[in-house]
């Protein structure tokens, strides 16, 4: 577990998605740990409010990069524009999902969030950790969802891109720990954040289900460097266990009636 975590993974934390929700709390998070912060999203006046107030509130230093990450530039901007800062923690957070029957949500929506959600990471990563292994230190955590522990019914385009995102980082953890690079997979379950509404759903955001970015990125930033995988919260936790023992068909019905009971 690391202590000074600048010292312990670089000086810069990249949190993707930083305009809102659990990527939003991930800058804070990890501002109140020291780490400066570039904020990446598309809404150029919410990552500019939220860095002036992570810099009046924990004096670290910010960089917003708003850009449409999806874009075939947006990467090698991103990059370029970070050639001289050393980014120590890459947070691959930003994600989007869509709800309904398969065959009525529009299929640029599926290669839209197929690049956002899987792409992206992949890219990202592959740019920075080439200067992380360099320095023999860093961190990094790919956005997973409770609903890549079993198929979901309505939601299947997207639960596909989180189980991409549960192996890529289990398996990185496995290969890069001997560098000293820390990675994992953060997996929620329902978190109360504007991804729901996106997605085409709005469901009564209450309840012992619903959890709040504050714990779910306190959790990862508890698991990182200890854990490859995280599920977060008890119940969640849970459920994902018993998903392992039951039939797989009773599964996947199960997680098709929780996905409509949202809607
Ligand atoms: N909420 C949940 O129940 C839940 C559960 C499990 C996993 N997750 C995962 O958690 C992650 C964060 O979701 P959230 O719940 O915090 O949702 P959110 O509040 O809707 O946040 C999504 C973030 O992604 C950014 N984004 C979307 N499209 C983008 C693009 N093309 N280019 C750049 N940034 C883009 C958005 O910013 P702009 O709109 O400003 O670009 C926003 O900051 C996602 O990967 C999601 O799959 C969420």
């Amino acid at each position: 577990m690391i202590h000074n975590w600048k010292e312990g993974y670089g000086e810069w934390a990249l949190v993707t998605g930083a305009s809102s929700g659990i990527g939003k709390e991930f800058c804070y998070q990890l501002a109140n740990r020291g780490m400066n912060i570039i904020l990446v999203a598309r809404r150029k006046t919410l990552i500019e409010e939220i860095a002036s107030d992570i810099e009046l509130k924990n004096g670290v230093k910010t960089i917003t990069i708003d850009l449409d990450i999806t874009e075939d530039s947006s990467i090698d901007k991103i990059y370029d524009k970070l050639k001289n800062i050393e980014v120590g923690f890459l947070v691959n957070n930003a994600g989007i999902g869509s709800f309904g029957d398969f065959h009525q949500t529009e299929l640029i929506k599926y290669q839209n969030m197929i690049k956002l959600n899987c792409m992206v990471p992949v890219i990202l990563t592959f740019k920075f950790l080439e200067k992380m292994l360099n320095r023999k230190k860093g961190a990094i955590i790919f956005l997973s969802s409770k609903s890549a522990y079993q198929p979901t019914p309505f939601f299947s385009v997207y639960g596909a891109t989180k189980v991409f995102n549960l192996f890529l980082g289990e398996a990185l953890w496995s290969e890069y720990k001997k560098n000293g690079i820390d990675i994992m997979s953060l997996s929620p379950g329902l978190v109360n954040t504007g991804f729901q509404k996106n997605a085409g759903v709005t469901p009564n955001q209450k309840g012992l289900m619903w959890a709040n970015p504050k714990e779910v990125v306190g959790t990862a930033l508890n698991s990182i460097g200890i854990k490859s995988s995280v599920v977060h919260g008890k119940l969640d936790k849970f459920l994902a266990f018993l998903t392992r023992l039951s039939p797989r068909k009773l599964s996947i019905k199960v997680a098709g009636m929780v996905a409509k009971s949202q809607a």
